[in-house]
């Protein structure tokens, strides 16, 4: 298949054109760098733009003869969202529109959408299936359940045909050590605690210690970004075969604690981690942890790497070369 890969230079976008290619797909990535990185980028066709400028997309659709598109390119930080919420309505709800319209003109009819468990708020009961309710608690998770919306109208309209992925929290690095995770600034609770392993930085903050968990820290379901990347492929393969419309949940179905996730960095990294309380950061729901049945059962998807010591000795491998072995 030929796919377009929006925001393939980000996290989760680099480790999918790795899964493109090993699975002979051809790739164009399309990024505006405002977050990725050109040097994560593994396919020769790389175009920088961004998808307000509604004219290049066309043009790009014109020149290239795509299957499928996978639509990664977004905002996706929680706190910003609600600080900026101007920012995340145009870049993930207006941008997203102009690519679809765009792929309707163009007669590309098959996309796999970057969603978010915070599509779901506070959730109502664990695990959390496709059934939950939809009640979001941040502008960013308003943003992407108001796309999973879009997607609905334009099959009925168009016949545009997704899969919705509501990704939990995406963790770890390409066990190859190819590429991994480099926001910048980092606000993610992994690759943060691994530099306070590292010495990158003194100290890990915790948001929050009194919450109704087991010891008073957030609960999440972190899943392997090598394993998302599996699910997106089998969802390209269900499209291509004329499948209909989709959503998903994906985690491991474990919880587990910011505590937990600090107890088991200083485990594989074998260095103790200084931690900071601090209070409650805005717009984290307490607990979320997927039920992925769904995902099983229908595409056939089995997850490689559900450890929590695995995912984190990725991200480990991938912080200490990403660092220049600096450590
Ligand atoms: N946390 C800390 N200290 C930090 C960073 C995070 O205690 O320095 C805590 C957070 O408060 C939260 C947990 O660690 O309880 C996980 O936080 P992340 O920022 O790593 O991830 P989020 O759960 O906020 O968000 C991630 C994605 C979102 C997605 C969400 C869905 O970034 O895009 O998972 O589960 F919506």
């Amino acid at each position: 298949m030929k796919v377009l890969v929006t925001g393939g230079a980000g996290y989760i976008g680099s480790h999918m054109l790795r899964a493109l290619q090993d699975q002979n797909h051809d790739a164009v990535c399309f990024d505006n760098l405002s977050t990725g990185h050109r040097d994560l980028v593994c396919c020769d066709n790389f175009i920088e733009g961004d998808l307000a400028d509604r004219t290049l997309v066309s043009d790009i659709f014109a020149n290239n003869n795509f299957d499928a598109v996978v639509h990664f390119a977004a905002h996706s930080q929680v706190g910003e969202s609600i600080i900026r919420p101007d920012k995340y309505y145009r870049n993930n709800i207006t941008n997203t529109q102009n690519l679809l319209d765009v792929m309707i003109d163009h007669d590309v009819k098959k996309i796999v959408f970057s969603s978010t468990a915070a599509i779901f708020g506070n959730p109502q009961y664990i695990p959390i299936n496709e059934d939950h309710p939809c009640d979001p608690i941040n502008p960013y998770g308003r943003s992407k359940l108001l796309i999973e919306h879009m997607l609905a109208d334009y099959d009925v309209a168009y016949d545009l045909k997704s899969v919705a992925l509501r990704y939990f929290n995406a963790a770890g690095a390409d066990a190859r050590g190819l590429t991994g995770e480099r926001h910048i600034p980092e606000t993610h609770l992994i690759p943060l605690v691994l530099q306070a392993a590292s010495g990158r930085r003194k100290d890990i903050t915790i948001f929050g210690s009194d919450y109704s968990t087991v010891d008073g820290t957030c609960v999440r379901d972190f899943i392997h970004v090598s394993d998302l990347c599996d699910a997106h492929v089998l969802s390209l393969n269900w499209l291509e075969k004329g499948g209909s419309s989709k959503r998903y949940n994906l985690g491991n179905g474990n919880g587990f604690s910011v505590k937990d996730v600090v107890k088991t960095a200083e485990r594989v990294t074998g260095n103790s981690i200084v931690t900071i309380d601090s209070p409650r950061r805005a717009g984290d729901p307490e607990i979320l942890v997927a039920d992925s049945e769904l995902i099983r059962k229908e595409l056939g998807w089995i997850p490689k790497h559900t450890a929590l010591e695995t995912i984190i000795s990725h991200a480990w491998q991938w912080e200490i070369l990403d660092n220049g072995g600096n450590l």
